[in-house]
C-alpha cells in the first residue's frame, strides 16, 4: 500500500476540473453487457474501480479499450455469464453485472461482492427484485445463481431506495417481457445518468431521478456514444478540503444541482460559496461554525461525504453532531481523526464534535476510500506531518488526488508505491 505524507497548514488556492463520476461509470460500464454492439463512453475516470470492472467485463468476454478518458467497448459474442471471486471481492458495484447477464443471456453466476468495509452491505434488494422479475436465485460456496429464460416485466417495492438495486433492476429489466415499475427507488443523479446512457441504448426508461421508475422492455438493445456526470463526491471533496484549510478553490466541469446539500452545509458553517455556471468556488475562514448534519438517500446529504464533513467540523467553533443514516459502519475514520486531537464522541450511528480542536500530524491508516480522504483533509488542517499508512484506498476513487492537491499549494507527497 503506497503512504501519503501531508505537512500541514498550508491553505489550498486555485481551480481543478473535476472528473466523470465514479458512481456513475461503474454502472455504466455493467450496462454495456446489455448490448452486442460498440459503447464508445467518454468522461470515465482513471481510478482503480474502474480498472477492476474493466477486467470483470473481460472475464465475461467484454472486451473494451480504455484510454485517456474514453472507454469503447468491442462488438461481442456470446457472454460468459460468469464473475468469479477473484474480481468481485475487490468492487462493490461488481454485482452491478448480474442484471445485465440475467436479462442478456438467462443466466448469471456472480461472487458475493466485496468492496469498503462500511457496513453489511447485503444484496437482498436486488434478489428479491430479480425474483419479482421471475428469476430462480440459488446461493451456494459464496456465489449467487440467477436463471430466467426471459424475464417479466412486474411491479417492485423496495424496502429501501438503494442505489445498487435501482441501477441493477433497472438494467434487467430494459430486456424484460412487458413492464417494470420500481417504487421507492433511489433517486441519485447516477440513477439518472445510467437511465439516459440506456435509453441511448434504445431502452424506454422513464422517471429516473424520482421516487418511481418505469421500464417498459425492449427486445434489443445497441450500441451508443454517451458522456458520463462530474463526479459530485470528487467535487465536494475538493470543496471541503478547500474551506477546512482556510484556502479558496474553484471546482470546475460540475454540475452544480448535484452538489446542493454540500453547499447549503458549507453556507451553513458560515463560509462563502458562490455558484457561476458550472463551476463552484469557496472561501474558507479561520473561524467556522458548528452545524449538524444527517445523511440521507438524494437530494439529502450524502454519506459518501460524511467522513469530509466530520474532518472539517474537527475545526469548527461549537458542537457538530453527524448522525450516519445510510451505513451501520462509516465511522472508521473518527478513531484516526482522534489520534490527530479531534474531540469527537461517538454512539451508535452519531458523532458528537467538540471545536475547535487543534490537530497535530500523526501515523493514520483508514481502511475505506472516503474516510482515506477525510485523513488527507485533516492532515492538511494538522499542523507538522501527517503519515496516511494506507493511502491506496484514495486511487480507487480520486484520479491524480496527490498531484491535484500539490497544484492547489498542499505540501503533500506519495511516499511509496
Ligand atoms: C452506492 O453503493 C455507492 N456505490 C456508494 O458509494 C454510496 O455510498 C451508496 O450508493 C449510497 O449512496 C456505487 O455507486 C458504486 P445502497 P450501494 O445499495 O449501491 C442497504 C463510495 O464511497 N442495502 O444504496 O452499495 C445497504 O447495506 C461508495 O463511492 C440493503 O440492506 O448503496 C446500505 O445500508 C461507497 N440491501 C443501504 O442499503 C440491499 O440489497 C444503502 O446501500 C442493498 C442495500
Amino acid at each position: 500500500m503506497p503512504k501519503i505524507k501531508i505537512e500541514g497548514k498550508y491553505p489550498l488556492c486555485g481551480a481543478i476540473k473535476i472528473n466523470g463520476s465514479k458512481n456513475a461509470a461503474l454502472p455504466i460500464l455493467a450496462a454495456t453487457l446489455l448490448s452486442d454492439e460498440v459503447c464508445h463512453i467518454d468522461n470515465v475516470p482513471p481510478i482503480t474501480d474502474i480498472f477492476n470492472m474493466q477486467n470483470l467485463l473481460l472475464e465475461t468476454g467484454k472486451h473494451s479499450d480504455f484510454q485517456k478518458e474514453t472507454f469503447l467497448t468491442e462488438a461481442s459474442g456470446e457472454l460468459s455469464p460468469f464473475a468469479s471471486y477473484q474480481f468481485t471481492n475487490r468492487l462493490r458495484a461488481s454485482f452491478l453485472v448480474a442484471g445485465p447477464l440475467l436479462a442478456k443471456t438467462g443466466f448469471a453466476r456472480v461472487s458475493y461482492p466485496g468492496g469498503c468495509p462500511i457496513g453489511a452491505r447485503p444484496v437482498d434488494l436486488h434478489l428479491k427484485g430479480f425474483e419479482k422479475l421471475g428469476a430462480c436465485i440459488h446461493t451456494e460456496n459464496g456465489y449467487i445463481s440467477l436463471k430466467a429464460e426471459k424475464l417479466r416485466g412486474n411491479k417492485i417495492y423496495l424496502d429501501f431506495p438503494s442505489v445498487g438495486a435501482t441501477e441493477n433492476l433497472m438494467m434487467a429489466a430494459t430486456l424484460a417481457k412487458g413492464t417494470t415499475v420500481i417504487e421507492n427507488a433511489a433517486a441519485e443523479p447516477e440513477i439518472t445518468d445510467l437511465a439516459n446512457f440506456l435509453n441511448n441504448m434504445g431502452a424506454n426508461v422513464d422517471g429516473a431521478g424520482s421516487d418511481t421508475v418505469t421500464i417498459r422492455g425492449v427486445e434489443k438493445l445497441s450500441g451508443c456514444s454517451y458522456s458520463v456526470i462530474p463526479d459530485r463526491i470528487e467535487a465536494g471533496t475538493y470543496l471541503i478540503a478547500a474551506a477546512a484549510t482556510g484556502g479558496k478553490v474553484t471546482v470546475t466541469n460540475v454540475i452544480p444541482e448535484h452538489l446542493n446539500p454540500v453547499i447549503a452545509k458549507l453556507r451553513e458553517t458560515n463560509v462563502h460559496v458562490t455558484v457561476k455556471g458550472s463551476s463552484v468556488t469557496v472561501e474558507g475562514k479561520s473561524s467556522y461554525k458548528a452545524i449538524d448534519i444527517k445523511t440521507m438517500p438524494h437530494p439529502g446529504f450524502p454519506t459518501d461525504l460524511q467522513a469530509q464533513f466530520c474532518a472539517y467540523l474537527s475545526g469548527a467553533k461549537g458542537t457538530s453532531v453527524i448522525t450516519e443514516t445510510i451505513f451501520e459502519n462509516r465511522f472508521m475514520h473518527i478513531g484516526e481523526l482522534k489520534r490527530l486531537g479531534a474531540k469527537i464522541v461517538t454512539e451508535g450511528r452519531t458523532a458528537v464534535i467538540e471545536g475547535p480542536s487543534k490537530l497535530n500530524g500523526a501515523q493514520v491508516i483508514a481502511g475505506d476510500l472516503r474516510g482515506s480522504a477525510a485523513l488527507v483533509i485533516a492532515g492538511m488542517m494538522a499542523e507538522g506531518t501527517t503519515v496516511l499508512e494506507d493511502g491506496g484506498h484514495l486511487f480507487r476513487g480520486y484520479h491524480r488526488m496527490v498531484e491535484n492537491l500539490q497544484e492547489l499549494g498542499a505540501h503533500i507527497e506519495l511516499l511509496e508505491q
